[in-house]
């Protein structure tokens, strides 16, 4: 570890602790359960963010569900994503007439989102339905909606469990506040 890492591990403040994220995906996993009960949804984790919420997710689901990645590259305007969106890994099976939760790490302007329910609905699925870890309503710039979400925040920019600034702080157990990071 350098000096700059652990400076910037002064700059964090615990927002959201493990076992409050825990006992949260335990309730959303319940909830999608009854709600997809008789079907097998088929999840959908946008890549890179969400892989930490979804391996948990999925372990607390009581029906079965099938899984998928897609691997996005928001362009950024400073830590706003632009809603310029680029495909870097597809989605390996077909989505015709499955099911698709989409599973994310977090929505904020609901750009990207908005980019993927295009992408995803030429490719005619029954359905398709949105699970975000956290909400950060107050940033909307694009009117869209989770259906099912773990945490509202405030406007802050956060990282850790899985969420990231420049690839650090993944590896963390709990969702942080990122201090001198506008959002
Ligand atoms: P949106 O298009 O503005 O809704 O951006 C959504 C994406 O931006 C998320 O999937 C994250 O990858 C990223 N993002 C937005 N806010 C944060 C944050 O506070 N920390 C880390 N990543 C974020
Ligand atoms: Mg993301």
């Amino acid at each position: 570890m350098t000096m700059s890492d652990i400076f910037s591990e002064l700059k964090l403040e615990v927002l959201i602790e493990a076992p409050q994220i825990a006992s949260r995906t335990r309730e959303l996993g319940e909830q999608i359960s009854n709600d997809y009960r008789g079907r097998t949804p088929h999840l959908v984790g946008v890549l890179m963010g969400a892989w930490v919420f979804m391996a948990d997710l999925i372990r607390n689901l009581s029906i079965e569900a099938t899984v998928d990645f897609l691997g996005i590259q928001s362009y950024l305007a400073g830590t706003t994503s632009s809603g310029e969106v680029k495909i870097t890994k597809d989605l390996d099976a077909s989505i015709a007439g499955r099911d698709v939760l989409v599973v994310e790490d977090i929505l904020d302007t609901g750009r990207t989102y908005r980019y993927l329910q295009g992408v995803l609905s030429a490719h005619q699925p029954n359905s398709v339905k949105l699970v975000v870890l956290l909400d950060k309503t107050a940033r909307r710039v694009v009117p869209v909606q989770a259906d099912y979400v773990g945490f509202q925040i405030p406007n802050v920019f956060v990282v850790g469990y899985g969420l990231d600034y420049n690839q650090k702080f993944r590896r963390l157990p709990d969702v942080r506040h990122l201090r001198n990071v506008a959002p």
